[in-house]
């Protein structure tokens, strides 16, 4: 697919303002810092369009932009942030729960984990509830620049087999660096063989 438009069209606080639609809809997720907005901005081609920072928590609403008037795509806040408490049970903000439940145009959602760590339990719990939830999803490897080939295929081989012990099928799985503009054109021809 190529990127001839991407305009950002609204933030929303909550499910209630999101835009009115009938447009397919696909949205990135993950932990904050994992690099959304790098890679939103990496697939749009325009720097800029979501804001990257080097603080966590940047994203706190919902932001939809119109590509190609015809998807759309999302950005929504990242999960996990700021967990200080020792509490073992695993909180997602209300904003993230109802707009997975509630969104019926969302057509998949890419789930983002940082390429460089081992599972870790936030996703694989954020992973499980949208298996319960029947929410189609794939999982999005970011920042593969930051460590050797190797290092990259013996984390992706872990997580598989993590994957595996819940999963009988895995889920479409996506490597990508924004620096270096991998996986960009994987996860569009993806989006592109979703809305045919
Ligand atoms: P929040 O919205 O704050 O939750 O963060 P986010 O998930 O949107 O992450 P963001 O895109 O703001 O990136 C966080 C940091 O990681 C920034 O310093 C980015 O420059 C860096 N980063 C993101 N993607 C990549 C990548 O592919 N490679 C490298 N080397 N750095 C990246
Ligand atoms: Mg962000």
């Amino acid at each position: 697919m190529i990127v001839k438009t991407a305009l950002f069209q609204c933030s929303s606080q909550k499910i209630g303002q999101c835009p009115k639609t009938d447009r397919p809809e696909f949205a990135f997720i993950g932990r904050s810092n994992v690099g959304k907005s790098s890679l939103i901005n990496m697939l749009c081609n325009v720097k800029g369009l979501a804001k990257v920072s080097s603080a966590p928590g940047k994203t706190r609403l919902i932001n939809h932009f119109l590509i190609n008037d015809r998807w759309y795509l999302v950005d929504l806040p990242g999960y996990g942030y700021a967990r200080v408490s020792k509490d073992k049970r695993r909180e997602f903000s209300r904003i993230i729960l109802d707009y997975v439940r509630q969104r019926e145009m969302l057509y998949c959602l890419f789930v983002l984990v940082d390429a460089r760590h081992e599972p870790q339990r936030i996703d694989l719990e954020f992973i499980r509830l949208l298996g319960t939830e029947g929410i189609p999803f794939g999982i999005v490897f970011t920042k593969a620049d930051k460590l050797s080939s190797s290092k990259l295929e013996s984390n992706l081989a872990v997580y598989k087999k993590r994957l595996s012990e819940e999963w009988e099928e895995l889920p479409p799985l996506f490597v990508t660096s924004s620096e270096r503009k991998t996986g960009r054109d994987e996860i569009l021809d993806f989006v592109e063989s979703c809305i045919r």
